[in-house]
């Protein structure tokens, strides 16, 4: 999802599609380190948007933690280290806000990071994200000087859009929502069942603004980047900068998809993190905003998920 909109966005910004250099998961699996390797020591690369990851909800990371936690590590370890041998001057790691401890204060600021024990169901894939962004730390740290590199991190919040994954035992809770309230109107359901109990509240950002907040954060100056960041805290967040609780979201979402039946909440299921809202002072003060509201990108979402899934 977050890939594709990179690509989009810098083609928008008139980068020849000749010059971005991508790979399928079938292509080149980053979890091996020697084709890893070797892909890099081919092509010549630049820059890197590291979007690949192995991503999932709430039960999807509650079930394979143990893919979670390796697959991460490996992706960001392999590439990061092979980007450095090959010479590869640029990159821009992308983590998540799951790296914030589960109690963290509300909006959550950067220097949250470390300072407390992170939400359980998601922990083996906050670690792998953190650890993300100490590899980038770490390697800017002890070559930055000696090799003029320059390795950023960006932690979105919950994102949304095209591209999406609707699967609803895998996804995250906007294309879990639309499948559900689209399935239920095209099939006259009179209620729909949504996980949890309403009352977490989460913040969502369209994959578009994701994409332009990628591109500004990897073009800012040196000097910028680092006036806003220190070495060893130098991640910083993407979000929205308003959450909505789940119960609101499932009403915002029903009335997109023009579902008028009832909402039933299933307890059963786990809640995860009370309240999740990023602190976005710094990309804020770095000059970048969202342009893309919640209900407005609902709606584009839903009209992307009717011409590829909703058929
Ligand atoms: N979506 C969100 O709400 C969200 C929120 C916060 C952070 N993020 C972060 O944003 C980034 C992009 O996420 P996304 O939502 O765009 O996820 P996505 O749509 O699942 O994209 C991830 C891509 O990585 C590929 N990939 C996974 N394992 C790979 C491997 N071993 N080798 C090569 N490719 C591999 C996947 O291919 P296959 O599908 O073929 O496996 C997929 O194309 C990730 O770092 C994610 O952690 C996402």
């Amino acid at each position: 999802m977050v890939g594709a909109a990179i690509l989009r966005q810098l083609m928008a910004q008139g980068v020849p599609e000749e010059d971005i250099v991508t790979r399928t998961h079938a292509e080149l699996d980053l979890t091996n380190q020697a084709a890893v390797r070797a892909f890099f020591a081919e092509a010549e690369i630049d820059e890197i948007y590291l979007a690949a990851a192995k991503v999932g909800g709430i039960h999807a990371n509650n079930t394979q933690p143990a893919k979670f936690i390796y697959e991460n590590l490996m992706i960001e370890a392999n590439i990061i280290d092979a980007a450095f041998r090959s010479g590869v001057k640029k990159l821009l790691f992308l983590g998540s806000s799951c790296i914030y401890p589960r109690l963290a204060p509300q909006p959550m600021r950067e220097d949250a990071l470390l300072t407390g024990p992170l939400e359980p169901t998601n922990e083996p894939y906050a670690i792998a994200k953190i650890a993300g962004i100490k590899l980038c730390e770490s390697y800017n740290r002890q070559y930055g000087s000696s090799h003029g590199i320059d390795y950023r991190s960006v932690m979105p919040t919950n994102l949304y859009g095209p591209g999406d994954n609707y699967d609803l035992e895998n996804s995250h809770v906007i294309p879990a929502l639309i499948r559900k309230f689209h399935e239920a109107k095209v099939n006259a359901a009179s209620e729909v069942v949504v996980w949890g109990t309403g009352a977490p509240r989460r913040e969502f950002l369209y994959v578009d603004d994701m994409a332009s907040a990628c591109v500004h954060v990897m073009q800012l100056p040196p000097s910028d980047y680092e006036k806003h960041t220190e070495p060893m805290l130098s991640h910083i967040n993407v979000g929205f900068g308003e959450d909505i609780s789940i119960s609101d979201l499932a009403q915002l979402v029903a009335g997109v998809v023009g579902f008028d039946g009832d909402i039933v909440f299933d307890t059963d299921r786990p809640d995860g993190a009370p309240q999740k809202l990023l602190d976005s002072t710094r990309l804020n003060s770095l000059g970048w905003r969202p342009q893309v509201g919640l209900e407005e990108g609902l709606k584009l979402a839903y009209t992307e998920f009717q011409a590829f899934e909703g058929k």
